[in-house]
């Protein structure tokens, strides 16, 4: 009987650590400035899994800032970097917003225009690759049009997909969740907002925190 008892008790123990254990394993979700996640990041690890495999650096920089940002991820992860570029490249002129005249301030007013053509909007061996960063510049509040281009053209499925941005002052708000929808497929990521004059440290500390 006394080992009966024992033995019960042991059980007992044992089952009261496995749910203790259950809990710690839950990943809190960062938050704060220009961080945001997608729905389908919610139940998944960060993105410590991710960089098992090839990475790829794709990203649409208009002023050079995020293709700075994307050169130190690429530099850093030993990623290949794309560039998104518009067959109609974005002058100085075509960029200044205060002009309500200008090609992007049109382009924010009437959505039909923000089908912007790419040069190439589809990768060499893109089957290889399982973890892509996605890097834009926020304009108006939302990723840069020039990447929705991109991310139509092709299928995220089996990828972990990292977006990130530059901007002035904004965060990342909801430019990743839209992105995420508007692609269908992938399994995307916390984003991450650098400032426009991001450094290498900057990037070196998120892909630190990522697991990279
Ligand atoms: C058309 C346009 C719209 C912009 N809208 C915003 C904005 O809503 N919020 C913000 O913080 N910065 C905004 N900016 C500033 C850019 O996001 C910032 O300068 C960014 O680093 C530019 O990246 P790039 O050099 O890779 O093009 C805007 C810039 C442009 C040209």
């Amino acid at each position: 009987m006394k080992k009966l008892t024992a033995l019960l008790m042991g059980l007992m123990v044992m089952i009261s650590f496995t749910a203790c254990g259950s809990e710690s394993t839950e990943a809190p979700q960062t938050s704060g400035t220009g961080s945001s996640s997608s729905s389908s990041q919610q139940d998944s690890e960060p993105a410590a899994a991710a960089g098992d495999g090839s990475t790829l650096v794709v990203y649409f920089s208009a002023t050079g800032n995020t293709e700075e940002a994307a050169n130190y991820i690429a530099e850093l992860t030993g990623g290949d970097l794309f560039e998104l570029e518009p067959a109609d490249p974005y002058t100085d002129e075509d960029l200044n917003y205060s002009n309500d005249d200008s090609r992007v301030s049109q382009e924010h007013e009437n959505e039909e225009l923000r089908n912007v053509e790419l040069t190439a909007s589809t990768v060499d061996n893109w089957d290889e690759y399982d973890t892509v960063f996605i890097g834009y510049p926020i304009w108006w509040g939302i990723a840069a049009w020039p990447v929705d281009t991109f991310v139509e053209a092709n299928d995220f499925t089996g990828k972990t997909v990292i977006p990130f941005c530059t901007s002035a002052s904004s965060g990342l708000g909801d430019s990743g969740e839209l992105l995420a929808e508007l692609a269908g497929t992938g399994d995307w990521q916390e984003g991450h907002r650098f400032s426009s004059r991001v450094s290498e440290d900057d990037v070196q500390t998120w892909l630190d925190e990522l697991g990279f």
